[in-house]
């Protein structure tokens, strides 16, 4: 698929379900690269979970940086993105070579299980648009379906919720308040690296958490400019 087509697609999707979608344009492969750094580090096979592919901009990535033997879920709420998934799986080059190894999930997050947990999950799931008790559930449940060890990275578009909590109403600041501390919390306690993305529109932070081998971390997180 060339990059215009993922760029149309993706509008129109904003278009028409922006709650979820929460983006006007697919990632930029920097930011891809920084989400998937883990893949590159950890030693396969692994079990690789990304939550909210969209029209694929990390996938791309995560299928070219998969170790062989790997198995990859991918669950994505939007019936389109999820059939426009399965299209790549047939028919990318790169998504055809691990096809046999991963499946496409069209469910929301919440009702996804599985019976044995992740090494790496990535997520693009757009939080500062859904109601907190929404973005605890989302998060816990990403950080529950973690292996001892595993890690987890997830976006955010740089200063964009302090940004918006100075010029919103009071209900949506208030809204995005209890959102911050529900991620602050998870930081505190999973954190182990931020990385600076300025390649990519808007310019983002990926955040990567890890879960120790007791199901708890507490690492000092530090901060990395990539770009
Ligand atoms: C900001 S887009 C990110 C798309 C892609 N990962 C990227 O970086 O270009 C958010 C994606 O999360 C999906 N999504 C939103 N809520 C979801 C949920 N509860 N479960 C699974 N997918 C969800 C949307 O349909 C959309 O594909």
């Amino acid at each position: 698929m060339n990059r215009f087509t993922e760029h149309l697609q993706f509008y129109r999707q904003f278009r028409q379900r922006f709650e979820t979608t929460g983006a006007v344009a697919p990632s930029s492969r920097f930011l891809a690269r920084a989400m998937t750094g883990s893949l590159l580090t950890r030693q396969g096979p692994l079990r690789v979970l990304e939550v909210g592919p969209g029209t694929g901009a990390v996938t791309g990535e995560i299928v070219r940086r998969l170790p062989p033997g790997s198995r990859f879920e991918l669950v994505e709420i939007n019936q389109e993105f999820a059939d426009l998934l399965r299209h790549r799986f047939e028919h990318d080059a790169d998504f055809v070579k691990v096809a046999e190894r991963a499946a496409v999930h069209c469910c929301p997050l919440q009702e996804f299980q599985t019976d044995e947990p992740f090494d790496v999950i990535v997520s693009g799931l757009p939080f500062n648009n859904f109601p907190p008790p929404l973005v605890e559930e989302l998060i816990d449940h990403c950080l529950s379906l973690l292996a001892p060890g595993g890690e987890m990275a997830f976006f955010e578009y740089m200063f964009v919720r302090p940004l918006r909590r100075k010029v919103s109403q009071p209900e949506t600041r208030e809204r995005l308040g209890q959102i911050e501390a529900i991620l602050q919390q998870r930081f505190s306690q999973h954190r182990i690296r931020t990385d600076w993305v300025f390649a990519n529109v808007p310019p983002a932070w990926v955040q990567h958490l890890r879960m120790d081998e007791k199901g708890v971390s507490a690492s000092p997180s530090e901060r990395v400019d990539t770009l």
